[in-house]
């Protein structure tokens, strides 16, 4: 092992493992060898501005041909220059033609209840909100903000702002009032579009009562949209309420999409910081929307005859991306799901897979572990045969529970694309293209074509094989984030001055011999043990590659002696919690990475402190494994049950 000059992380996780495409998914597969692959990368790498430009032409509808296809001023951005564009046409009106009576979504509430929606009918349903939302005096760049239940008004009410002009803001509908008003205050918010209510886990979500307090101090929301989902009683405020379907009243379906700049804004979306206020992350129309088509395409290999699903709720960067702009603008069939995994029973997914008869499964590493726990009887129930492509996004998959994914969900047959990215890059960077790149349980393998990654070590210069560094972009590509909503100087602190030139995305992460990539945990994250510096996910996936592990977190506690111990927290599959066990478990991590990653600390725990979208918070457990109260920013905590079971299981 190396020392821990320059800052690089040790590697210890060992998984060589490979698992190349077999012939059936083969066969009508676009890209479908390594050569091909490598062949479109080195093409892209020769030249980025020219292959996106290219592409932009291809892909996407110009009212106005762009002039220039990249302005750099480092760190601004600006893509497509000069060109009139609207993403909405291009998810809408130029499926029309080929695609108008193609299913665009099937939609199933938590209920049971299904709709869909043909292309066709999907543009209607679209201009018909966008009249509406001009009726409501929405004009061009007013910011909407959108905290509803996942049905498909959500999505209509995204591709009407995008129609006419309007900056929509997805608020998760978990958060707080007060979440709410912060986001609205930052983003100078003049609509608001909420329901009645929202079904969750058979309750009904109090949704309009929440926005009803957030709007008291949201004094730039002029208007507030009420869809009638649940029925409930709700207060309509005199002046400032107005019900969804009323405003659709007599409002027609022709609405021609307004011819917009490239670099018009398209969306804020808010995603915490580890510390410190959520930073409203901003994309904008032309390049974004490039970005999220063509990558879909690759990674999801998408063919006319699938049926695709995302689990992702559009209150994230996933289902902006893959449930809404990127698979309509490829002329796509959806399943949009409003409900949870495990209601009314932990077959739900299942369920849903077999009745759709869905080809294509995209879900969280959060979401599998869960089912890895709740037992294999509730997948076995279901045929699920007509899966052929899997992928994952969110966190890192530890190959124990890959394994599961690969066996169980996908009967051997379906790859997994391991999809690295986040809310700034606006899609997916990193993940094989499943026809092309064996995979490697718990790697994202390869960057997709136009995109440069490097690793740098502290002093910026590139670390070796199989060293761990700071995982940065080189090169800017359409789909990256164009500021922090108002904050300017954050934005180039944070992502731009470590190292002048290059985008840094605050992973670490290797690069192996094969060339390919493994994530290894947030920079903020790494544990440095006598001197060794240790991934978080290594430590994990060393945890839960024994059998009765289903989920654990690892975080680093001052140590007088090695500087940090290793603290971890474990949910157990069905074993007891017993000294015997953490005994077991250190000698398990001892066993398949070393003495220096096995834990000092082990707690055993129900849950995991998490976030509302499923990652662990493990600035959370690093207070509660030094003993401390937890501090800063706990508003994105989904469970506030779990930390107090926490404190109390305390060693
Ligand atoms: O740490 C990485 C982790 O999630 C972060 C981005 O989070 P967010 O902006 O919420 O976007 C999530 C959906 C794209 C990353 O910096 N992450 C995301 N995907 C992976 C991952 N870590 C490891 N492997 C992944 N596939």
């Amino acid at each position: 092992m190396s020392d821990n000059t320059g800052g690089s992380i040790d590697n210890v996780m060992q998984e060589s493992r490979l698992f190349p495409p077999s012939d059936a998914f083969l066969e009508g597969c676009k890209i479908n060898s390594m050569e091909a692959y490598q062949q479109l990368y080195d093409q892209a790498a020769a030249d980025p501005v020219k292959f996106w430009g290219d592409l932009a032409r291809e892909e996407l509808h110009w009212f106005e041909d762009f002039d220039t296809t990249l302005e750099w001023n480092e760190p601004y951005a600006e893509w497509f220059v000069g060109g009139k564009t609207n993403v909405s046409y291009n998810c809408l009106d130029r499926n029309l033609e080929a695609n108008g009576d193609k299913t665009a979504i099937i939609w199933e509430g938590e209920p049971g209840d299904i709709r869909t929606f043909t292309y066709k009918e999907l543009h209607s349903e679209v201009s018909r909100l966008a009249n509406a939302f001009k009726k409501a005096g929405v004009e061009a760049g007013d910011v909407v903000s959108i905290y509803m239940p996942m049905v498909p008004e959500l999505a209509f009410a995204m591709l009407a702002c995008a129609r006419i002009g309007a900056v929509h803001s997805v608020i998760f509908a978990g958060f707080s009032a007060e979440s709410i008003a912060d986001r609205n205050n930052d983003a100078s918010a003049k609509v608001q579009l909420t329901a009645d209510g929202g079904f969750r886990r058979g309750k009904i979500l109090a949704l309009k009562e929440i926005v009803d307090e957030a709007l008291e101090k949201s004094p730039t929301v002029e208007t507030c949209i009420v869809l009638n989902r649940t029925g409930s009683d709700v207060s309509m405020k005199d002046g400032r309420d107005i019900w969804w379907h009323e405003l659709l009243e007599s409002v027609d379906d022709n609405c021609p999409a307004e011819p917009l700049d490239s670099e018009s804004p398209l969306f804020i979306l808010y995603t915490s910081g580890s510390t410190g206020k959520p930073k409203g992350i901003k994309h904008t129309a032309a390049g974004y929307n490039l970005y999220a088509k063509k990558t879909f395409e690759w990674v999801f290999d998408i063919r006319d005859d699938d049926i695709y699903w995302c689990t992702a709720d559009c209150g994230w960067i996933t289902g902006h991306s893959y449930i809404v702009y990127g698979p309509l603008s490829a002329g796509a069939t959806c399943v949009m799901f409003e409900g949870a995994p495990n209601y009314p029973a932990e077959d739900r997914f299942w369920d849903l897979v077999e009745k759709h008869k869905i080809t294509i499964l995209y879900t969280a590493p959060t979401a599998i572990r869960a089912f890895i726990k709740w037992g294999d009887e509730h997948v076995e129930k279901h045929d699920l045969s007509s899966l052929r492509l899997l992928g994952t996004v969110g966190e890192g998959i530890n190959p124990e529970a890959w394994m599961w994914y690969h066996e169980k969900i996908g009967g051997e047959r379906c790859p997994i694309v391991d999809t690295w990215w986040q809310t700034e890059t606006g899609g997916i960077m990193m993940s094989p293209l499943p026809g092309a790149v064996p995979t490697k349980p718990g790697s994202c393998t390869k960057p997709l074509p136009g995109i440069l990654p490097a690793i740098l070590d502290e002093t910026g210069e590139a670390v070796g094989e199989n060293q761990g560094g700071m995982l940065v972009m080189t090169h800017p590509w359409p789909g990256m984030l164009r500021g922090i909503w108002g904050d300017d100087q954050r934005y180039k602190e944070q992502y731009w001055s470590k190292f002048p030139g290059s985008y840094l995305a605050g992973d670490n992460a290797r690069c192996d011999e094969d060339g390919y990539y493994w994530i290894m945990g947030r920079i903020d994250d790494v544990i440095n043990v006598s001197g060794h510096r240790l991934s978080t996910i290594e430590v994990e996936s060393a945890l839960v590659s024994h059998p009765q592990v289903a989920e654990a977190a690892a975080v680093g506690r001052k140590d007088d002696i090695k500087g940090q111990a290793v603290a971890v927290f474990v949910t157990l599959v069905d074993a007891e919690a017993s000294d015997d066990m953490k005994q077991e478990l250190k000698l398990h991590v001892r066993k398949e990475i070393g003495a220096l990653a096995q834990p000092d600390d082990i707690r055993f725990t129900n849950a995991l402190p998490k976030t509302r979208s499923g990652k662990i918070m493990r600035r959370l457990l690093r207070d509660i494994a030094e003993g401390k109260e937890a501090v800063g920013d706990t508003t994105t905590l989904e469970d506030y049950s779990v930390l107090a079971q926490l404190r109390a299981n305390d060693e």
